[in-house]
């Protein structure tokens, strides 16, 4: 009789053990997948070929446009000669987006007064060092963008 009550105790236990393991990993299972970031297949692009042309770029009032490089920005600038300039659109600074300033002639952080070249090299304000620029090729009306390979 008591060999009863124990293994009905211990059936008990195990279910209920089960049911609570069963709930905590439901629960933090989906948290634990969304605090770690899935792995990116676009994390070393080299080379991207932007979704617009010369012509929407001149279009624009600040004579540039943003585009994606992989996980992160990319501004090109048409400069008043006719060439086309890439560069890593994050300030060196605290990674705010730099725009094209073309009544100044720069790249410009608006986070903390930040100024660039158009060929990416810091001038004045607190950015430590040069924007990446990136190699541009125009097929037709295409637009390519790579990165430099050393
Ligand atoms: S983030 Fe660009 S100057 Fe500070």
């Amino acid at each position: 009789m008591q060999e009863k009550n124990v293994s009905r105790r211990g059936f008990i236990k195990w279910i209920t053990g089960g049911g609570i393991v069963a709930f905590l990993a439901s629960v933090f299972f989906p948290v634990v997948k969304f605090i770690i970031p899935p792995e990116s297949g676009e994390a070393n692009v080299s080379q991207v070929k932007l979704p617009f042309g010369r012509a929407e770029i001149e279009a624009e009032a600040k004579k540039s446009k943003t585009f994606k490089f992989g996980r992160s920005l990319g501004i090109i600038v048409a400069t008043p000669e006719g060439e086309l300039k890439a560069l890593a659109a994050a300030c060196t600074h605290l990674d705010c987006t730099v725009q094209h300033r073309p009544d100044l002639g720069i790249i410009w952080c608006s986070c903390h007064n930040g100024r660039y070249d158009l060929n990416g090299n810091n001038i004045s304000g607190p950015p430590p060092k040069p924007l990446e620029q990136y190699i541009v090729n125009e097929v037709g009306d295409e637009i390519f963008v790579a990165r430099e390979t050393s």
